[in-house]
Parts: structure tokens; C-alpha cells; sequence
């Protein structure tokens, strides 16, 4: 290892074991704490490995003694020493080298430290703000530490299972165009061409499928990508692909060789075996059963759909919901009886956030029931209604009557919120499912029109393309995501590798043939020279570190994330720049009049 000032560093604080009792060993590393008990004075070293205790004894070694009298928390030092076991008494069951110390017979201080703003610990209870201001102190804490470590690893796992299976991997450029993943891009400022822009990629899709035209038939790389959206605890503004393509395939040898990989992850990371194949659901039935075409399935509470009950209802809601082409659904909370008036209004504001209009309630008591709504329904309607919903005396059901799309998401986020106030998630269980079989389009109720709900290279499903013209909302896309513990931790499709049915998507999605031509001619014009039918996905390498970190904040995983309003608390980015940078790039900012 390291040669510093003639020190030799032999180890890394807790790589030492039993087995070492009596080397001399050279450490370096961070003070993470100081301890004077007299004659002998403590110091616990602290490196990426984790820490160790050294002692110092002024009756052996008075000048020593004196020297780490002048250590602080932070200071950067070279300790010779040897290894010794402590004696019983002394053993710490709570550090990994607790039953070890170092005697020491050398001392340098290789730096001295400032008072940090806030204690180098384990899971920090200091503000983030701050935390994240000193990212590089942050970073030091054994937590953040393995969570990047765990992110190297994953990364090494990834390269070397698809490069095992045949994929090459291959960068692709950062400055281009616009790419077809739907969020808003970044735009760099071109110097040279004043007045026209660069757009950080949203993801490497058009090169990838260019990839696959020029032959090398599978590919992959992990890939920054750069999104200008909201942020939420699992969305940076960029974040990192492991991102694939592969030739002459079909959706299952897409889901398949993924499926390889993941099991390979579980296996190697958390020695866990997750059992293939994983399971699937349509993206109807997702939404169906659980309200989201994320679920999280290590629950149950499942929605019902009770239309049929209500639809000649005196409850006026739930009737014209239903006439209105709508659905009335519901939720049993069992055992949810017990919850306060608060405590069921609050739950009423989770389904407004989603813009359900009100949260309808029954609680099942043991002789009859108990409803504001109550009054509205008649004996059959409430009977129907609690044998549909297998209530029992105790439960609480939840209604919300709307568009299906709004009774969805309510009740699917309504079901989330449930499901961890009565504690129903095991978090030792790992859930993985395909979602397949997406809608292709989807309708843009502001531009009137049907958009692609993936991107438009997506292939329709073979038995819907007769719908593309007659019916396109009902056209299933050759779409898969990969749902794990109810995060979308990858997603992809086979694409559209026929000109004449690229020609009809971009038809149903409103493109004029220019317009086609202006945003996608190079991929278009690609795709005349022998395309061989390709897909691929990609999965979010943030994410899938959350999920085997078991931590629900991406900035976990990232050693220098953004906040929430996408800036960089440490570097202070975005920020401005000189008014020289912007004559040469011959860019005026204006002020916004509100
Ligand atoms: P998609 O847009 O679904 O597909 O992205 C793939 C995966 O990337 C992750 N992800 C994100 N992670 C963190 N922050 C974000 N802002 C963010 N956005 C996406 C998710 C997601 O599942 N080109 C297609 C893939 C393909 O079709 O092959 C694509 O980018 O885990
Ligand atoms: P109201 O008659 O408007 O006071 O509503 C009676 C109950 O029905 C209240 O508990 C409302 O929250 C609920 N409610 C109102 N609109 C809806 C809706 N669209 N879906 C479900 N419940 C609703």
C-alpha cells in the first residue's frame, strides 16, 4: 500500500482480524474519536474499511502519549503499531474489530482538521442541508460509504453479466439532439453555431437502435442521463442507466436475459435467491387489482370494482360516476374501524392530492354499519357491498367514485398509504414482477391528440395493429417494466423496425411526414438500409442501488446528488456566469415580468 513520509500503510483499519494478534501494523486514517483516561489516551481511526482502536500509553511511551494528547476529531494520521487482543473485559461486541487494539510505537499527523460542522456518525441525524453543503464530510460517514461501495459493486456485476452474455458496451454522445423520452431537456448553448443548441441526452435511445443497425447486435453502458423534471425521493435530474439493446429478438429473450441479471444481483449482492420466472401482470391488471402500474404486491388490499352495485344508487356520486362512464371502487382497511374521524379525514386529503373529488367510507360495525353515506344506500346496496368487499365487523371500506384513471390513482396511492399505516409490509421481502402489454398511446387531452406512451419506435402488440386506425386507445405496445417492491426500477419495448408501420405510428400520433422527418430523419433515414428487428431496456442503476441499499432517498446512492429544486447545495450549480461566456455564446438573458 502507501508510502507516506516513510510510513508504509500495511492495512486498512478493519481488514484486521484475530488471526493478525502481534503483527506491527502501519494504519492511516481519520480521528474519529479521542479518549483520555490518564495514563492512556484512546484514539479510534477511522478509514473506508471502518475503525479500530488505538492506544497510547505514557508509561511506556511518554513522548507518544504527549503527541496524541494533540489529536482531534478529523485529524489525518499514520500509526504504527501492533496488534494486540484486547483483554476480555475491554472486548467491544459492537465493533467488528472490538476484540483487537493497537498498540502504538509511531505517531505522525498528516493533517490537522478543523471542528467539522457536524459529528461524522453513522445514519446523521444532522441537517441535510448542511450535510449536503460538506457533501465530502457526509461521504465520510460508514453509511453513505458502503452505499457507494454497494453502487460499485452492482455496476461490476452489471458489466460483467452482460458482457458474459455478449453485450458490447459502447458510449454514446452527450451533446446531441433532442431525444423522444418525453420529459423536458437540457440545452447546451452552441458557440459555433449561435442560436442553436445541444440537448443532453434524456436517454442513449436513438444511438442504441443506430447500434443495432450497424450489426453489433447487443449493447450496453452505463450511461448518465438528464431529465429537466420534477424531483421526487426517487428522481434525480440526472441519474444513471445500465442501459441495453439486443438484434433479432422478441419481448420474452428481452425480459429473459434481464431476468439473469437481476437474479445474479439478489444473489451476489444479498445472497438471495430470487426465484425465475418473475411474475407478470398486465398493465390492466395492475391497475386493476392494485390501482398502479408500479405495485407494490407484498401486500394485498386489493380495489374492488363495485359499479355494478351502486350504479342505480340514490348516492348521486356513485350513479353518475358510473353513468358517466366512470367506476366506483373500493378498498377494505381491515381492521381500520379503530381509526379516529382525524384520522379517516386524513386519509380523505391523500385521495384529493390525486384528485378524487371526496373519500366515501363505511366502517362495519357488529350490528350494522356506520357511514355518512349511510342514509344514501339501501339494505341491499350496503349488504352487497360488504359481502363484495369480504368485510367483516371492524373493517373499514373506502370509496372513491370517478374517471377510472383518477379511481386508480387515488385508490393506488390511497392502498400505499394503508398499507404502511397498518404495517402490512414485510421489508425483508423483495418483490420483483414484469408489467407487460402497456397501452401504446395515450390521449393528450390538452393538444387533443394520442401520444406515444413510451416513445414512438415502440411496436404495437402484432394482434392490435388492426386497431391502430379504428381504435388506438386500445392498442397494447410490446412494453415491458421491471417492478421491484413497488419502484419502476427498468423499463423498454421492442421496437418498430418496419418502415411502413413506423410510417402508420407516426400517422396516429399526429406527425406530419416533415415533422417525422425534422425531429427523427437520421434514425428514419437509417432504418432503409437493413434493420434487423431489435429491442431493448434500461434500468435505473439509482434505483436498483436504493432498493438493495434499502433506503428510500436516492441521494443515498449518489455521491453528489441535487435537491430538490435541482441545484448542487455544495458547488452552488446552477449558477451565473460571466457576461463574456454569454456574448460569445451571443446569449441575452431577459427578466421574466411575472
Ligand atoms: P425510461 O424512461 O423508463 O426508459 O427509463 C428507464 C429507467 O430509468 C430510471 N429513471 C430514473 N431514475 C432516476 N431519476 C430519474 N429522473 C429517472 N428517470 C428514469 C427508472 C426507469 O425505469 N430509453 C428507454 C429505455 C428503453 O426503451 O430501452 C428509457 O429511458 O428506473
Ligand atoms: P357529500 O354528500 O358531498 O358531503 O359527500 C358525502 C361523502 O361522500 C363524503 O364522505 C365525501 O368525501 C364522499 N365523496 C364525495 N365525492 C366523492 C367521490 N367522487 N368519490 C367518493 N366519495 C366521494
Amino acid at each position: 500500500m502507501e508510502y507516506i513520509r516513510g510510513m508504509k500503510r500495511t492495512h486498512r483499519c478493519a481488514e484486521l482480524s484475530v488471526a493478525d494478534n502481534g503483527k506491527e501494523v502501519v494504519l492511516m486514517g481519520w480521528v474519529q474519536r479521542r479518549r483520555d483516561l490518564g495514563a492512556l489516551v484512546f484514539v479510534t481511526l477511522r478509514d473506508r474499511s471502518g475503525i479500530i482502536q488505538v492506544v497510547f500509553n505514557s508509561d511506556t511511551n511518554p513522548q507518544l502519549h504527549e503527541k496524541a494528547l494533540q489529536v482531534r476529531s478529523e485529524y489525518v494520521l499514520a500509526v504504527r503499531g501492533i496488534l494486540q487482543l484486547r483483554s476480555p473485559e475491554a472486548v467491544n461486541k459492537n465493533m467488528p474489530t472490538g476484540e483487537l487494539e493497537v498498540i502504538a510505537t509511531e505517531l505522525r499527523i498528516l493533517s490537522k482538521s478543523e471542528t467539522p460542522p457536524f459529528h461524522i456518525e453513522e445514519d446523521s441525524g444532522a441537517n441535510e442541508v448542511l450535510r449536503l453543503k460538506h457533501r465530502y464530510l457526509d461521504l465520510r460517514r460508514p453509511d453513505l460509504q458502503r452505499k457507494l461501495i454497494l453502487r460499485h459493486k452492482i455496476a461490476k456485476i452489471a458489466r460483467d453479466y452482460y458482457d458474459e452474455n455478449g453485450f458490447i458496451e459502447i458510449e454514446t454522445p452527450v451533446l446531441g439532439r433532442s431525444t423522444p423520452e418525453g420529459a423536458r431537456d437540457y440545452l447546451v448553448p452552441s458557440r459555433v453555431h449561435p442560436g442553436k443548441f445541444y440537448a443532453l441526452p434524456q436517454s442513449p435511445q436513438l444511438f442504441k437502435q443506430l447500434l443495432m443497425v450497424s450489426g453489433f447486435d447487443r449493447y450496453m453502458q452505463i450511461t448518465k442521463c438528464f431529465r429537466d423534471e420534477d424531483l421526487r425521493s426517487d428522481r434525480q435530474p440526472e441519474f444513471t442507466q445500465i442501459d441495453l439493446e439486443m438484434s433479432f429478438v422478441d419481448v420474452d429473450d428481452v425480459i429473459n436475459i434481464n431476468e439473469g441479471f437481476i437474479r445474479e444481483l439478489f444473489r451476489k449482492v444479498l445472497d438471495l435467491d430470487i426465484p425465475v420466472p418473475f411474475r407478470r401482470l398486465t398493465f390492466k391488471e395492475a391497475m386493476t387489482r392494485y390501482g398502479s402500474d408500479k405495485p407494490d404486491t407484498r401486500f394485498g388490499m386489493e380495489l374492488v370494482d363495485v359499479s355494478d352495485i351502486v350504479r342505480g344508487s340514490g348516492f348521486k356520486v356513485f350513479a353518475d360516476a358510473v353513468s358517466n362512464g366512470g367506476s366506483v371502487r373500493a378498498i377494505n382497511a381491515k381492521g381500520g374501524g379503530t381509526f379516529s374521524r382525524k384520522e379517516i379525514d386524513a386519509l380523505g386529503e391523500i385521495v384529493k392530492t390525486y384528485k378524487a373529488k371526496g373519500l366515501a367510507w363505511i366502517v362495519v360495525e357488529e350490528n350494522g354499519i356506520r357511514s355518512p353515506i349511510a342514509k344514501f344506500l339501501t339494505e341491499d346496496e350496503t349488504s352487497n357491498l360488504v359481502n363484495r368487499l369480504k368485510a367483516e365487523t371492524g373493517d373499514l371500506l373506502l370509496f372513491v367514485a370517478d374517471k377510472d384513471e383518477v379511481v386508480f390513482d387515488a385508490l393506488g396511492h390511497l392502498r400505499l398509504a394503508l398499507g404502511k399505516k397498518l404495517s402490512l409490509i414485510d421489508h425483508n421481502v423483495y418483490d420483483v414482477l414484469w408489467i407487460t402489454e402497456f397501452p401504446l398511446l395515450e390521449r393528450d387531452e390538452e393538444e387533443n391528440r394520442w401520444v406515444a406512451r413510451h416513445h414512438p419506435f415502440t411496436s404495437p402488440m402484432d394482434e392490435d395493429i388492426e386497431y391502430l386506425d379504428s381504435d388506438p386507445g386500445r392498442v397494447r405496445a410490446k412494453a415491458y417494466d421491471i417492478v421491484i417492491n413497488g419502484y419502476e426500477a427498468g423499463g423498454g419495448s421492442i421496437r418498430i423496425h418496419d418502415q411502413e408501420l413506423q410510417q402508420k405510428m407516426f400517422n396516429t400520433i399526429g406527425f406530419t411526414d416533415e415533422q417525422a422527418k425534422e425531429r427523427f430523419g437520421f434514425l428514419l433515414e437509417a432504418f432503409r438500409y437493413g434493420t434487423p428487428p431489435h429491442g431493448g431496456l434500461a434500468f435505473g442503476l439509482d434505483r436498483l442501488t436504493m432498493l438493495l441499499a434499502k433506503t428510500d432517498n436516492i441521494k443515498d446512492v449518489i455521491a453528489f446528488p441535487k435537491v430538490q429544486n435541482a441545484s448542487d447545495l455544495m458547488t452552488n450549480a446552477p449558477d451565473m456566469v460571466d457576461d463574456r461566456q454569454l456574448e460569445e455564446l451571443q446569449i441575452k438573458t431577459v427578466e421574466k415580468s411575472e
